[in-house]
């Protein structure tokens, strides 16, 4: 049987966080988004607002559904305004260590029943639910960017994690109008351990001068009817986030094609994080 979600809760205003926030207040949930200071919480709230005047701008939601969500999304800094929280949906950086310390807070703020989920890509979530009292209602949720526009979820099953939980989410991921996929607690769940290391043998191309970036782009969206090629996509998506995601899956699956390229790391190390800073490899040549 599934459990019962009204209220939701999401930490991090992020680009995920923010695109989290925003779909689920669209379809009717009562939202709360969570930042660590003021100035992140501006900013994840502009995201989401600014995006709601953009659709209304664009003729794709009507002024009065805007002030409908606008009216059912709010911020906070401070963590024990979840307490009446259904589900709540952690967004912040790919760390395990930070990813714990906010699971263990939560777990002594939600209510016995509430479900504790991460959008973690490929870190372990069974070692976040192994810090809380309540290890068969922790799971992944795993969304994809652009999350409002996306159509997927992945449902992360942990080893201990309980069937009711995974159908609450499953029916929770329908009512976003996505459709959830079920994966196992395995780094990189299903999207990913296909995705990185095919961004990784782009970069990998690109760092052995076999072709130019452009036209390794423009030979996987003109040969494989792809929206965008890798290099578009790692901007896209986050080269910061897409070396931990490699690192992450390279520690579980210690093979040559899950191993971060030189060059992203020299790219992260240079503060290039793609479209998130507005430095990625299309500006690259700028310096
Ligand atoms: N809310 C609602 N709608 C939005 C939106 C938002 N925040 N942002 C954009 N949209 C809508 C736009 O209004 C537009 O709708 P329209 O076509 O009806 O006008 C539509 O989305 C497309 O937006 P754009 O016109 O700006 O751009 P494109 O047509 O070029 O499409 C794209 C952009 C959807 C991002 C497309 O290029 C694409 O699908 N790219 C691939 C993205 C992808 O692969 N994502 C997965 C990355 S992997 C990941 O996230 C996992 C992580 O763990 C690493």
């Amino acid at each position: 049987m599934a459990i019962s979600i009204k209220k939701v809760g999401v930490v991090g205003g992020g680009l995920m966080g923010a695109g989290i926030a925003q779909t689920v207040a669209q379809a009717g949930y009562d939202v709360i988004m969570a930042e660590v200071n003021q100035e992140l919480l501006d900013r994840g709230m502009e995201r989401v607002t600014g995006a709601w005047t953009m659709l209304t701008g664009k003729g794709k939601i009507t002024e009065a559904q805007a002030a409908e969500y606008r009216g059912r999304f709010r911020g906070t800094l401070d963590l024990a305004d979840f307490s009446d929280r259904d589900l709540v949906i952690e967004a912040i950086i790919e760390n395990q260590d930070e990813k714990k310390k906010l699971f263990k807070t939560l777990d002594g703020i939600l209510s016995e029943g509430a479900l504790l989920v991460s959008n973690t890509s490929s870190l372990p979530v069974v070692e976040m639910a192994s810090v809380t009292g309540r290890q068969t209602r922790v799971a992944g949720l795993h969304f994809f960017n652009p999350a409002p526009v996306m159509k997927l979820v992945e449902v992360v099953r942990t080893i201990v994690t309980s069937d009711e939980t995974i159908e609450t989410l499953k029916e929770f991921a329908r009512s976003l109008g996505k459709t959830p996929i079920v994966a196992k607690d395995s780094a990189g769940f299903i999207v990913n351990f296909l995705l990185i290391p095919y961004m990784l043998a782009a970069i990998r191309m690109y760092e052995h001068g076999m072709a130019s970036m452009e036209d390794i782009d423009t030979g996987m969206k003109l040969g494989c009817g792809y929206p965008m090629g890798p290099f578009e996509l790692l901007d896209y998506v986050g080269l910061d986030t897409t070396l931990w995601a490699a690192e992450a899956i390279y520690k579980e699956f210690p093979d040559e094609a899950y191993a971060p390229p030189t060059l992203l790391r020299r790219m992260v190390q240079a503060g290039r994080y793609g479209k998130k800073n507005g430095k990625g490899f299309w500006n690259l040549d700028e310096g």
